[in-house]
Order: C-alpha cells, then sequence, then structure tokens
C-alpha cells in the first residue's frame, strides 16, 4: 500500500464506521496519524477506532447536524490539540424515482452528502486557519461529474454540488494556507453498491464501460487520498480527482 509520513498529524474522517471511511482511517493510522473516527453509529465507530494500528478514537456524531460537528470538533481540539486534516466521507444513497422520492429522501441525500461537508469544514477550517494550513478531502463521486445514475437524483444533485462546494472552499481557504481537493470514485465494492453486485445484468453493464474490467475496492480510493494529503501534492487544490478504473475521462 502508498505509503506517506503522517506523523503527529490529526485526521478526521467522517462515516468511517465502515466502507470506503473505514479504509482511510485505517490508511491514516498506518502512516503514523492520529485519527478521530466520526459515524453515526456508534457500533461501527468503536469497531474501526479499535482496529486502528495507531492512536485514535470514536467520535459518534451525526454530520446532518451542525451543532454536533461543532461539538466533535470542540472535543478533537480538547483530546488532541490539533486537527491537519478532514475528509468529509459520510454518505447515504436515497433510491427512488423523482415522481416517487419523499421530501425526507431528498432532504437527506442534500444534508448528507453535502450539507456536512460545509457544516465540517467551516468548523474545521477556523481551527485550520489558525494553524496556518490544513487539507481537506471531500468524497464526491462521478456521479458528480454528469454520470447520472437511475433513480438518484438526490444524489447525483448532492455529489455535483461537493464538487462545485470543493472548488468555491479551495478558493477561499487557499489564503490560510489550506488546501480542499475531491476525490470522485466510481463503483467501489461496499455495502453501498452491495445491490449492483446482485444484479449480473446491471454488474455487466458498468464492466462493460470500465475500461479496467472491475470494480474497484476501498483501498483504491485510500492511496488517492494518502496523496492528497501529503506534501506532495502541496500545488494541489480544488481539483475533483477520478479514481474509477478509467470510467470517465475528463
Ligand atoms: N461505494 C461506491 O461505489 C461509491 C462511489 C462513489 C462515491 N462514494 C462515496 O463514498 C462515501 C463512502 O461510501 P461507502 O460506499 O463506503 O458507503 P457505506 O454506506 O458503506 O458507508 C457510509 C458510512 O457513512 C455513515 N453515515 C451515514 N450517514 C451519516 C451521518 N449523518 N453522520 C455520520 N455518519 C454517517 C454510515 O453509518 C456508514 O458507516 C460516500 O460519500 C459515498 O457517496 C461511494
Amino acid at each position: 500500500m502508498f505509503s506517506v509520513n503522517l506523523r503527529g498529524k490529526v485526521a478526521l474522517v467522517t462515516g468511517a464506521g465502515r466502507g470506503i471511511g473505514k479504509a482511510i482511517a485505517q490508511g491514516f493510522s498506518d502512516c503514523g496519524a492520529k485519527v478521530a473516527v466520526n459515524d453515526i453509529d456508534p457500533q461501527t465507530a468503536a469497531l474501526t477506532a479499535g482496529t486502528l494500528t495507531g492512536d485514535g478514537d470514536a467520535y459518534v456524531a451525526d454530520v446532518r447536524d451542525s451543532a454536533a460537528v461543532q461539538r466533535m470538533i470542540d472535543q478533537i481540539m480538547t483530546d488532541y490539540g490539533r486537527l491537519d486534516i478532514l475528509v468529509n466521507n459520510a454518505g447515504v444513497e436515497p433510491v427512488a424515482s423523482i415522481l416517487e422520492m419523499t421530501d425526507e429522501q431528498w432532504a437527506d441525500a442534500l444534508s448528507t452528502n453535502l450539507s456536512a461537508a460545509f457544516y465540517t469544514s467551516r468548523s474545521a477550517g477556523r481551527v485550520m486557519k489558525t494553524a496556518g494550513e490544513g487539507v481537506i478531502v471531500n468524497i464526491a463521486s462521478i456521479a458528480g461529474h454528469n454520470i447520472p445514475i437511475a433513480l438518484r437524483s438526490g444524489y447525483v444533485a448532492s455529489k455535483a454540488g461537493m464538487i462545485g462546494f470543493t472548488r468555491e472552499c479551495a478558493r477561499e481557504f487557499a489564503a490560510y494556507g489550506i488546501r480542499v481537493n475531491a476525490v470522485c470514485p466510481g463503483v467501489i465494492e461496499t455495502e453501498m453498491t452491495a445491490h449492483l453486485r446482485q444484479n449480473e445484468a446491471q454488474m455487466k453493464k458498468w464492466l462493460d464501460d470500465i475500461p479496467q474490467k472491475r470494480l474497484g475496492i476501498p483501498e483504491d480510493v485510500v492511496g488517492t487520498v494518502l496523496f492528497l494529503c501529503s506534501d506532495a501534492a502541496r500545488y494541489i487544490t480544488g481539483q475533483a480527482l477520478n479514481v474509477d478504473g478509467g470510467k470517465v475521462m475528463l
């Protein structure tokens, strides 16, 4: 696995109880960072924190709640005294046609996948501004790049919004020494995409469109996040980098 030196750094990963977030938390830990493992699910947050190779703790919070996000950042500062890296990874994918989608499903997609990144970036950005440095990585999706997915209007809208927010945040935060980038995964094997793998016809269709002819695994995303958080990426900000086996070529 690709490695960078993150010793002495503190990283917060949202939605790190399972899937891509869990792999990112483990990647940071393997590189020497202390990791604040956020999830709305106390059990999975504790499980991830318990399996880190280095220091880390679970921080249970609903990232849709700006007050809960502020409390979480305050607690991390009390516990570790710094926050160098923020990864906005928590996400949901409500499935419904536009005609059938409820207000709650739409609001859940927008608040979890987009508004939460604003709340965390605002709270963490104040800390990073004071420190004069910091890195934010937003986990968007190729769905935000003009790759619509059937029955996922809230998801697609939120991920396109996440890419736009990343650019604006990068522009504004550059003056404070904070870099902000997005990573746009293709189809990655997690619980979120388990339904795809159960449908042979749908799987074949996806694989036909992926030049590398395989789905990604969470570890495929980790190396990109580590790179973006490292000094090797010091002149990269405001970008949305696809990690998708070549499905999208912009
Ligand atoms: N799996 C894919 O193919 C894929 C592709 C592109 C982008 N993504 C994005 O990557 C991110 C992670 O996806 P995944 O596949 O690992 O999903 P997942 O469903 O396996 O994990 C998501 C995690 O987020 C947590 N979470 C959900 N709502 C939360 C909230 N309000 N507060 C705190 N935590 C919350 C969940 O409890 C869960 O642990 C998401 O943003 C997703 O949209 C995934």
